[in-house]
């Protein structure tokens, strides 16, 4: 059992003497360009520990800032520095997470919870897959700390079952973290104390989404439900909860250790930190990729990307999975944050990139998103339920050189019905990949119109 800070230092550092004398080889050759261009914050131990072993995340300064907050810190000292951090939300929708901790702290109740968001269902995502199995006691480091900011003493992280490493490693890790008292009750004797428990998502979609999430958790239907109440006053068995994604948790511990004034330097002025992407299609590098907020497209894909395969030429890069959009070459030079994201009519997501090249047909791709948002609309609400499969048939319509200039009127027309009308946000984000190849790519759209 671990009791205090000093005891926490003691096992880093013996540990510590233990591993100069038994040097390892990285299991990641960080000296090519791919890598050196990156800054690492929330991948710092990718490859580095072993995420199976609780002692190497200690020796690595893990748990400290836990312990520094229970010695140190007041619930509303921890939430002054992760809003002075300016960190938002890694899980799509950017809301800044120090205001969010603060209306769960701000309800009385006797019960509330933490829960992690793992449910990663964007196509081509997988960077929380990648934290969780890569670092997964600095995820439950995240979440205990936010439980003593917001007074909450249970967690839940629900997590695809497609991941079973991921589900392996934190299970693992919450036995080991319980077992050294980094878990459980009476933490470091400071009278705070957390559980966390995992729960299994079969892998819908739309159980991302906030209250389909917690449905799920409560054993129901994955069905989305009209806000508010929102979560923090009305959430998991009616308590107050606060949902954060795996990578917004993922920030927490290095904020609380360096500093919210130090996160606040990196990155924009509206969008601090680092995002991990998902780097992905016609590329020459692929796979995660961790830069600061602002860096350009530009620079994603051809400094760290190595741009183009096959000599082809570049085309268009997909941001924000099937709620984002088609950014094309002349804006290749945008720096990349929330705002600017949603400027050219996409979105930040949970950071899916996927780069085309000029063998790519713009129809086709809005096509693949709206047919993956038809398939996976829970069906609740007629806009989306309907006008998803619609919108699929009259791409379909494009594509085949079929449509007429109606067509095209009624495919935009119906984009707008099912972005404002639509329960939640699968169906009013469900458009935005047609919209936004309708905005930089009419031309493909117009050649897909038949000759009266
Ligand atoms: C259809 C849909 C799917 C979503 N899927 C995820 C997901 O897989 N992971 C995630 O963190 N957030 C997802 N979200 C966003 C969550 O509802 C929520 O905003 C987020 O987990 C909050 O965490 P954050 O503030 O740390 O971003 C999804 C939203 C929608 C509408
Ligand atoms: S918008 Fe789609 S996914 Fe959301 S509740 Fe309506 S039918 Fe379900």
């Amino acid at each position: 059992m671990i009791t205090s800070i000093e005891e926490l230092q003691e096992l880093a550092q013996m540990k510590k003497s233990h591993n100069e004398n038994n040097p390892k080889e990285p299991t990641i050759d960080m000296s090519c360009d791919f890598y050196t261009k990156q800054t690492r914050i929330v991948l710092e131990n990718e490859g580095i520990i072993d995420p199976e072993d609780i002692e190497d995340y200690i020796t690595h300064g893990g748990y400290m800032s836990l312990f520094k907050v229970l010695d140190e810190m007041s619930p509303k000292d921890v939430i002054e520095e992760i809003k002075i951090s300016g960190l938002r939300g890694r899980g799509g929708g950017g809301y800044p997470t120090g205001l969010k901790w603060e209306s769960v702290s701000k309800v009385q109740s006797e019960q509330k919870y933490i829960i992690c968001n793992g449910d990663e269902g964007d196509p081509g995502a997988f960077m929380d897959r990648a934290v969780m199995e890569s670092d997964p006691h600095k995820v439950l480091e995240g979440m205990a700390i936010a439980g003593f900011a917001c007074g909450a003493n249970k967690g839940y992280i629900y997590i695809r079952a497609e991941y079973p490493i991921a589900v392996k490693r934190l299970t693992r890790a919450i036995k080991q973290a319980t077992r050294l008292g980094i878990l459980g009750a009476n933490i470091a004797q400071s009278g705070f104390g957390f559980n966390i428990e995992i729960r299994l998502g079969a892998g819908a979609y739309v159980c991302g989404e906030g209250t389909a999430l917690i449905a799920s958790i409560e054993g129901g239907r994955g069905h989305p439900r009209q806000k508010p109440p929102h979560l923090s006053d009305h959430g998991l068995w009616g308590s107050p909860t606060l949902l954060n994604n795996v990578e917004t948790f993922a920030n927490i511990a290095p904020i609380i250790k360096n500093g919210g004034a130090w996160f606040k330097t990196i990155g924009t002025k509206n969008s601090s930190g680092t995002k991990v992407f998902a780097l992905s299609g016609l590329i020459k590098n692929t796979g995660l990729v961790e830069v600061p907020m602002g860096t350009t497209l530009r620079e994603l894909v051809y400094d760290i990307g190595g741009g183009v395969e096959n000599g082809r030429k570049f085309k268009a890069i997909q941001s924000g999975g099937p709620s984002g959009g088609c950014i094309p070459e002349e804006l290749l030079d945008l720096r990349v944050d929330y705002e600017s994201l949603k400027e050219v009519d996409s979105m930040m997501g949970s950071g899916g990139l996927i780069v085309m090249d000029d063998s790519s047909n713009m129809v086709e791709i809005a096509r693949f998103f709206m047919d993956f948002c038809a398939s996976e609309s829970c069906g609740k609400c007629t806009p989306c339920r309907v006008g998803t499969t619609q919108l699929t048939q009259l791409l379909d319509k494009f594509i085949a050189k079929e449509a007429t200039m109606h067509d095209f009127v009624l495919l935009k027309e119906m984009c707008l019905v099912v972005k404002s009308t639509s329960l939640c946000g699968l169906g009013q984000t469900a458009p935005n990949p047609v919209l936004s190849t309708i905005r930089y790519f009419e031309d493909e759209y117009l050649a897909g119109i038949k000759d009266d």
